[in-house]
């Protein structure tokens, strides 16, 4: 229940007082002497305490929401008064957890759960006797952050805290006083300064790449991970240990109400944290505590590079299929109009083709004998100008760029094409997760009954080599994957990812003393120090580095690697060998042709019929006069 402090002091006063006075204990007190004696004791004690608590609101917890939690085993009558008075049933983010008990336990105190601790807790005891070790260490209370326990002692009330790391762990703050506690800090010290040199145990995974790895066989494990826990040791004074897999090799999933992989072992509290970043999910946040993020990545999808256009074509694509189609339109049209004019020459329309093609090639024309062709002469020399330098132009351009098919850039290009299907490898990840429940997820359920999980992560590359699959999975590991532990370079990332994630280290649930790590690993980050960690082990890697002779839009990574200059092969001329292979054939067979049937050589070409032959001589290039 919560009450704000102006209202709920006064009125707890009023009422505990009225209470142990008779009204409440009422019931109580008639059964026996004993009982009755108990409740004196208890009023004086709930009296003490009361006032106690009006001092801590007035001081250490001045600007804080107070809640209040009292001990079930109050008469009933005392209790439905108390929360008759509450007007709230949500806790407030950060409000002091106000508990009043005669004996404490979880059954008897309605105090949240261990998943769901108060964060800031002033415990009151309205008896004294207690084992205050036993009573602090209480399993439940674990994850609280800040505790305090205020227990009548011989006359007075003596302060306590728990260091959780340090042995002995019971630690005396002193007897109560307004006077001594007058600061928040002073009534909670940061109970997780010193870590007493504890050791933890760190579950970690290996081949996680940049995080944790080895750079060679036998070699010592690197990586981010290592880099971040090699700091805060020193920095907090405690020692860790790590493991290198975990026990089944996998992540850890929920089967049968059960935690598998690296997961299952911080669950089971074999393991402190782990040193893995892992991503939340729904039932990942139910059943632990993550810590800050370390990392931010994004689920994306990998596909096989297609195959670059044939080089051939080159001297094809300037032009699209239907200025190719209007050029040759224009040709014969023009041809027309030259061969209506030149009748008079006894010319004929193959002659003025062959005649009007010699500009579009950059030959330069015999003159024509007509002086009003002149005028079509001059037109097309205009129309083959811009033809010539446009088709120049665009040659230029597709020799500098390399060329593909228009790769996929987005998620529904993805979902429209029914070729590829996805998969990930089915090793409990919250990739695999995620897409074994593909209904439930907006973005991947228009790929339902397209995706396949393989049990191993090579058949489920192999599928993205071959092509027929689309490997989804977190980006920068499946890069340096794919580049160190696969070698293959033909591959592309989607730009549209599925959806962006943090990856943060696990911890078991109510888990107080993670906030000391997460303190100090924000530091990290703001600093600067995680992101320089994390470039440094990709440079190791030799991933997301520019590499040579890729194209825009087709490599590693989009966001990160551009077009760069790269020198003419003879593979990107290919077209011109091409049509010269072409013209040979052709030339060959005219030759033999012309060995076998002269006579059909001459229908071909009437001679004299035909301005005279061209050569490059100086002469061709003057006017006749
Ligand atoms: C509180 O604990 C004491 C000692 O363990 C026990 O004698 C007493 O019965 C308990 N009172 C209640 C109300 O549970
Ligand atoms: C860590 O230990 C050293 C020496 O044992 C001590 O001087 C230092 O204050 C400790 N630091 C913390 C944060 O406890
Ligand atoms: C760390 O885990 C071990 C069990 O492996 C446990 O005994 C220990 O209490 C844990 N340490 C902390 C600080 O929770």
């Amino acid at each position: 229940m919560i009450m704000t402090p102006a209202t709920a002091v006064p009125k707890l006063l009023l009422f505990l007082t009225a209470a142990f006075q008779g009204e409440a204990f009422g019931g109580i007190k008639r059964s026996g002497r004993e009982w009755s004696e108990q409740a004196a004791g208890v009023a004086v004690e709930a009296e003490r305490a009361v006032k106690m608590v009006r001092q801590v609101m007035k001081g250490p917890a001045r600007d804080r929401t107070l809640t209040f939690s009292l001990d079930t085993t109050l008469p009933a009558t005392v209790r439905d008064a108390i929360s008759s008075l509450s007007q709230f049933q949500s806790p407030v983010t950060d409000s002091l957890h106000v508990a009043l008990f005669f004996n404490l336990s979880h059954q008897t105190i309605n105090l949240g759960s261990v998943t769901h601790p108060p964060r800031h807790l002033l415990l009151v005891s309205l008896r004294s006797g207690h084992d205050v070790t036993s009573l602090l260490t209480q399993p439940w209370l674990s994850g609280v952050q800040s505790l305090a326990l205020v227990t009548p002692v011989s006359g007075s009330l003596a302060t306590y805290t728990l260091l959780p790391f340090c042995s002995p762990s019971l630690h005396y703050l002193g007897h109560w006083s307004p006077h001594t506690f007058t600061t928040w800090e002073s009534l909670f010290p940061d109970r997780f300064l010193n870590t007493c040199h504890t050791v933890f145990h760190v579950a970690l995974k290996l081949e996680d790449p940049p995080y944790f790895y080895r750079r060679r066989l036998h070699s010592q494990p690197v990586g981010v991970s290592v880099n971040i826990l090699r700091a805060l040791s020193t920095k907090l004074n405690f020692s860790y240990d790590v493991t290198e897999d975990s026990l089944d090799g996998t992540w850890g999933v929920l089967e049968g109400g059960e935690w598998s992989g690296l997961l299952g072992m911080v669950n089971r509290g074999e393991y402190n944290f782990t040193g893995n970043g892992f991503i939340k999910s729904w039932e990942r946040r139910e059943a632990f505590d993550f810590g800050e993020p370390i990392y931010q990545d994004k689920v994306s999808v990998f596909l096989k590079k297609p195959v670059s256009v044939q080089a051939w074509m080159d001297l094809v694509r300037p032009f699209s299929v239907g200025v190719w189609a209007a050029l040759l339109v224009a040709l014969l049209l023009s041809s027309a109009f030259f061969t209506l004019q030149a009748r008079v020459q006894r010319s004929n329309m193959s002659v003025t083709s062959l005649y009007l093609v010699r500009v579009l090639l950059s030959q330069s024309t015999p003159p024509s004998g007509q002086p009003r062709s002149r005028l079509l002469v001059s037109v097309w020399l205009l129309v083959c100008l811009i033809i010539t330098s446009a088709f120049t132009s665009n040659l230029v351009g597709i020799f500098t760029t390399n060329t593909f098919p228009a790769p996929i850039t987005s998620l529904s290009q993805l979902a429209a094409q029914t070729t590829i299907r996805l998969t990930t490898p089915d090793y409990g990840s919250f990739t695999s997760n995620r897409m074994k429940r593909a209904e439930d997820d907006v973005s991947l359920r228009r790929f339902q009954g397209r995706i396949d999980l393989f049990p191993l992560q090579c058949e489920a590359v192999a599928g993205m080599t071959a092509g027929t699959h689309g490997f989804v999975e977190v980006a920068t590991h499946t890069m340096i994957m794919l580049t160190t532990k696969y070698k293959k370079r033909n591959w592309y990332r989607v730009k549209e990812a599925f959806l962006t994630v943090e990856m943060s280290w696990v911890y078991k649930k109510g888990t107080a003393w993670k906030t000391k790590l997460d303190e100090n690993i924000k530091w990290l980050k703001y600093t600067g120090v995680i992101e320089q960690w994390y470039k440094m082990e990709l440079q190791h890697l030799d991933v997301g580095k520019k590499r040579q002779g890729r194209g825009k839009g087709v490599n590693d990574d989009p966001d990160t690697t551009g077009g760069r200059g790269r020198p003419l092969t003879t593979s990107h001329l290919q077209g011109l060998f091409f049509l010269l292979g072409l013209a040979w054939v052709f030339s060959i067979v005219v030759f033999l042709l012309e060995k076998t049937h002269e006579k059909m050589c001459c229908s071909f070409c009437p001679i004299g019929s035909v301005p005279p032959p061209f050569h490059l001589t100086p002469d061709s290039l003057t006017p006749p006069s």
